[in-house]
């Protein structure tokens, strides 16, 4: 049921609507001067997203499952994509949809053929990455949580369905 208590749900096209608003109202309980900080700003803002991708980006580069997946030669532009693309998932800037159009990240993944195996990968070089930004526990507990849900929604291909 709607109400004015329940607005602000982001679904990007990245599995079950997240609510922002709960974590919202957790930075601005954290913080005394900032009441309306979202979780882009709490996490330390662009800079935060430019790290923890380039991070990620490291760890596809070396990837014997997944880099052969990226089409282009340069990771450059889809690690820029890809920080876009969480600064405005987490309140930040609009830019990627902007340059990008819709997110519709489930149909733009149909090309590739996701995996368990190619799941496990993205999601462990996404966990060095995030110990790299080491956000606090509590904001790494949200974004770590939504990084799992997405690459499982972003899995398309199995075993049992596979010919
Ligand atoms: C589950 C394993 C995943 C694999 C193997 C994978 C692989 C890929 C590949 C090969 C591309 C194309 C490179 C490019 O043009 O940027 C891509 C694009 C992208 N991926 Fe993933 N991905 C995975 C999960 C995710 C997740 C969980 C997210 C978001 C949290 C994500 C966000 C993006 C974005 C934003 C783009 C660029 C889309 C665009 O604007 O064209 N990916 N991914």
């Amino acid at each position: 049921m709607a109400s004015s208590k329940e607005t602000n749900t982001v679904t990007a096209d990245s599995g079950a609507p997240v609510p922002l608003r709960p974590v919202q109202q957790f930075a601005s309980a954290q913080a005394t001067q900032a009441p309306t900080e979202n979780f882009y700003e709490a996490v330390g803002g662009s800079e935060t997203f430019r790290r923890l991708t380039e991070a990620f980006y490291e760890g596809v580069a070396q990837d014997p499952v997944i880099r052969p997946m990226y089409p282009e030669e340069d990771l450059g532009p889809a690690a820029e994509r890809l920080q876009l693309f969480l600064e405005q998932y987490w309140g930040g800037p609009r830019t990627y949809s902007q340059e990008r159009g819709h997110p519709r990240l489930r149909m733009r993944h149909a090309p590739y053929v996701i995996g368990a195996a190619e799941r496990d990968a993205w999601l462990k070089h996404m966990r060095h990455a995030m110990d790299v930004v080491e956000l606090s526990p509590e904001h790494d507990r949200i974004m770590w949580d939504y990084m799992v849900r997405a690459a499982n929604f972003m899995v398309n291909s199995s075993e049992l369905t596979m010919k």
